[in-house]
């Protein structure tokens, strides 16, 4: 059976202490055994959460990025390896502002998915329309070519450690959430595809997250679709009772 997550995507956000009093909060407020939480930590802190993680049940660090090279003269990048190295087991690919700012394709996406794999690391991979794509109608034929070009060409096995995050550009950090129809409409669909090409049973143990202004006022609703698995939070992961909210509602 495929696994209930809050990841927090905490961004460019937060100083070291600050950021650790905020994963203690998390770790010491009261939640349900059965959901993963995830934090989403800048690269800085990366070594000292996965400290403050380490033996928490259920709870882990995430790197909101990797290079797609194993190592090298990359200035100012930071490999997989290194993050899998200090225990850290999971990597943000391909979110929206990497898309936007930085540049990233679906092709060197999957690169970086099949480096961070080839290290141990679980992708969780983000996919999302903008919102041109989405008044065209065309954002399911988008979402699904960035599923395919980047996750599609992994083996069954690899595919399992994969987490796909559903994230509408123009709901991310806007405060417009997409409706619960339209991100079970969109999942529903991602879970179809992954029946396409990887069967039932994949695409039952695979988990869908939501992203895009999921706050503790919204989370139940959306999560209470059937293919929403949970979600990948941004501004409201920043604050530990509204993350918790968020925790609970799954
Ligand atoms: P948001 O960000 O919750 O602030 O909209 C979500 C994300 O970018 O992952």
């Amino acid at each position: 059976m495929r696994r209930k997550i809050a990841a927090g995507n905490w961004k460019m956000n937060t100083q070291i202490q600050n950021g650790l009093d905020l994963a203690q909060a998390v770790l010491e407020g009261e939640r349900p055994n059965h959901v993963h939480i995830i934090f989403g930590v800048p690269a800085t802190h990366l070594a000292h959460v996965q400290a403050v993680v380490r033996n928490a049940n259920q709870v882990f660090c995430a790197a909101q990025n990797c290079h797609q090279a194993e190592s090298g003269a990359y200035t100012g990048e930071i490999a997989a390896s290194m993050i899998a190295a200090i225990g850290v087991q999971y990597v943000i690919l391909g979110h929206s502002e990497r898309r936007d700012y930085f540049g990233e394709n679906d092709q060197l996406i999957a690169k970086k998915v099949k480096t961070a794999l080839a290290n141990g690391l679980h992708p969780i991979y983000c996919c999302g329309e903008k919102l041109p794509v989405r008044e065209a109608g065309t954002h399911i034929a988008l979402v699904s070519e960035q599923i395919e070009e980047a996750l599609f060409s992994l083996s069954e096995d690899d595919f399992r450690k994969v987490i796909i995050a559903y994230e509408p550009v123009w709901a991310i950090g806007t405060g417009v959430t997409a409706s619960p129809e339209q991100a079970q409409e969109m999942h529903y669909t991602i879970r179809q595809m992954i029946t396409g090409a990887y069967g039932q049973s994949v695409a039952n143990d695979t988990s869908i997250l939501y992203g895009g202004s999921v706050k503790g006022a919204n989370a139940a609703e959306l999560f209470a679709q059937p293919d929403v698995d949970g979600g990948l939070v941004g501004g409201a992961a920043l604050n530990a009772s509204e993350f918790l909210t968020i925790i609970n509602a799954l």
